[in-house]
């Protein structure tokens, strides 16, 4: 396995051109999006895409996202592409946003888990947009980690926990946007909200012209509308734990409760006064776009430093926040 680093607004071409050799030639090339860092592999190809399974540890029934160069290759992919996807697409594409639509029967059935959907993606990183052009075959790209662990916003993450399960890793330093792409399902009557980003459910909802539902999440066993959206997922090692209203006075005593057991304290905190139990401490950004670009960074380098317990001040209850505040909650789940 190779890493090659590279400028993330000027790629250097021949860089680009030997990642997209790897890939047509059916390899693993983890390359950077916007939003985190992608496990890509062509997604025409059954057995290439059946290597980012076994990399990842992935149950099957999870489907992928593909990658496209643009709105006119990602419109091949679909059955039916309704009047919605043409309007989300010239809007937010290329970017932060995941449209699932009814699928052509040229994307194999291993790449959306057998469903009859696929979920298509138009990214806007310069080295991502850089290798499906050169490509010239959309990539299939879960989050480059292993299945159910927080997703990499560098390559240093990838390295650390896929390093030698893939081929070619690209590296652009940080993904600015820093957690993934929000998830819009197209492809019945009403469209529905699958996983929320960074492009937010008002901004949906003005283009839409109207309102957004969310999945009615069975809790515990049963059939999820997003087979993705487990409980617990994009987790640290360490606990995270939420603390309420009341964080203030929950910190101080829970921070010495769990030195008293002999625990490394890490925290999270935008507002609350620092206690001084507290091992490593985290001064978050008070805004929801720097709060997301840094999120998974600090948990992999407070998980790097051996925190056992992190305690998360929660973070304001608006529409802006909703993206890191699913985050948050899946990580502590
Ligand atoms: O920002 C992102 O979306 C990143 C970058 C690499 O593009 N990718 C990413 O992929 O987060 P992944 O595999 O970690 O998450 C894809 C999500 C999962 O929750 C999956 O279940 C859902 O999208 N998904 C994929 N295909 C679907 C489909 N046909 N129907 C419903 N949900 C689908
Ligand atoms: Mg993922």
């Amino acid at each position: 396995m190779t890493t090659i680093r590279l400028d993330p607004t000027h790629p250097d071409p021949e860089v680009i051109a030997h990642a997209a050799r790897i890939l047509r030639s059916g390899g693993l090339v983890a390359f950077p999006t916007e939003t985190v860092y992608g496990l890509g592999a062509n997604a025409l190809d059954p057995e290439a895409v059946g290597r980012i399974f076994t990399a990842k540890g992935r149950p099957s029934f999870n489907p992928l996202i593909v990658h496209c160069a643009d709105l006119a290759s990602a419109r091949a992919l679909a059955a039916k592409w309704p009047p919605e996807a043409e309007r989300l697409g010239r809007t937010f594409w290329p970017g932060p946003l995941t449209l699932v639509v009814p699928k052509r029967g040229r994307v194999p059935a291993i790449v959306t888990s057998g469903r009859s959907t696929v979920a298509l993606r138009v990214p806007r990183h310069p080295v991502a947009a850089a290798l499906l052009t050169e490509a010239g075959v959309p990539i299939a790209a879960p989050s480059a980690n292993p299945s159910a662990q927080l997703s990499p916003t560098r390559a240093e993450h990838v390295l650390k926990a896929l390093g030698g399960r893939v081929d070619l890793v690209l590296d652009a330093g940080e993904a600015p946007v820093g957690i993934e792409s929000t998830v819009v399902d197209l492809s019945e009557t009403d469209p529905v909200l699958l996983r929320p980003g960074m492009v937010d459910a008002s901004q949906l909802e003005e283009v839409l012209g109207r309102e957004l539902l969310t999945p009615v999440a069975p809790s515990g066993e049963g059939a999820r509308p997003s087979p993705g959206m487990l409980d617990r997922h994009y987790a640290p090692r360490a606990r995270l734990v939420l603390l309420g209203a009341d964080g203030a006075d929950r910190l101080a005593g829970e921070t010495r409760k769990a030195k008293a057991a002999g625990k490394i304290v890490g925290a999270l905190l935008l507002d609350v006064q620092p206690d001084p139990w507290i091992d490593v401490l985290v001064r978050m950004p008070f805004d929801p776009d720097a709060y997301a670009r840094v999120l998974y960074d600090t948990l992999h380098r407070l998980d790097d430093t051996g925190c056992e317990v992190v305690f998360v001040e929660s973070v304001p209850g608006d529409g802006r926040w909703a993206a890191v505040r699913d985050r948050l909650a899946r990580a502590a789940a």
